[in-house]
């Protein structure tokens, strides 16, 4: 553990050490060294193609790394752990079933009880404002509350780690800085590991305790920044002039990959 993360009087739940990740030829990023605590936001951001979503799958156990290895609370990751869930960027929601089944899905896959099923599934419908939706089928729902939907049933799994992979990209703007907050104080409520993946650098400074920055072909970690504004993040949080600060350096930062990239294309 780091001496960091020992330090705020956290363990570290996952652990990512000298990962690298291939198709075939191609190696899309190579000696991932990272630590997550148990009770933090993470924000990872990157040019489109560095390996966000493949390195979200790879801590998920959904993908095999190449080199290296990922631990959760010290075991090694092969395959799909309990206590981690995922959420999607497009919503990822069986559109045949309602938002009762589709948030009950994952603890009927994995076996609960009728009776806590019962129980939990109305608690987190109702925990992310979907009360009186119960009965809706998906294409009834706008894109934020599929999204309220897909969250439900990654929070009914009560994980230690969260993933998402772009969670708001596909709602509106007004729509997104509502989730956010909410996203926020759902975590709060019940502080977890959270990693999250954007391509928002505002949204990356807003909900981080620390941003990772991707950059590089292959890409690996070329800098994290600590986020030390205040808590709780609120819509003030957003008028901070350390905020401001932090996304403009996060800016330089991936404008320069990007620059780098056009040149390579002249
Ligand atoms: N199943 C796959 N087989 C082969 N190549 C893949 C596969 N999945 C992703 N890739 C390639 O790996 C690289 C990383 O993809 P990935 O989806 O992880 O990037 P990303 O950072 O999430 O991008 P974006 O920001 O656009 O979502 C890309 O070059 C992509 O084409
Ligand atoms: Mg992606």
């Amino acid at each position: 553990m780091s001496a960091e993360a020992e330090a705020d009087g956290q363990s570290s739940r996952i652990e990512i050490n000298g990962v690298g990740k291939r198709y075939g030829d191609l190696q899309v990023f190579k000696d991932i060294n990272l630590e997550f605590r148990e009770r933090e936001i993470v924000t990872i951001v990157g040019p489109s193609g560095c390996g966000k979503t493949t390195l979200l799958r790879c801590i998920d156990g959904l993908l095999p790394v190449n080199e290296g290895e990922i631990r959760i609370e010290g075991d090694v990751i092969t395959q799909p752990r309990e206590g981690v869930s995922m959420v999607f960027q497009h919503f990822g929601l069986f559109p045949w079933k309602t938002v009762r089944q589709n948030v009950g899905y994952g603890l009927k896959l994995a076996g609960a009880p009728r009776a806590e099923i019962a129980e939990k599934v109305p608690y987190y419908v109702d925990l992310v404002g979907l009360k009186g939706f119960e009965d809706a089928y998906p294409y009834q729902l706008s894109g934020g509350m599929q999204q309220r939907c897909g969250l439900a049933r990654a929070l009914t799994m009560e994980p230690s780690v969260l993933l998402m992979d772009e969670p708001f990209a596909a709602v509106d703007a007004q729509t997104r800085e509502i989730l956010q907050f909410e996203l926020l104080k759902i975590w709060r409520m019940r502080p977890m590991t959270m990693v999250f993946v954007t391509h928002s650098i505002e949204e990356a400074v807003l909900m981080g305790d620390r941003v990772v920055v991707l950059k590089g072909r292959p890409s690996s970690v070329f800098e994290v920044i600590d986020v030390d504004l205040p808590a709780p993040r609120d819509r003030s949080t957003l008028a901070h002039p350390r905020f401001t600060e932090i996304r403009e350096h996060v800016w330089t930062t991936l404008m320069d990959e990007v620059r780098a990239a056009e040149y390579e294309l002249n």
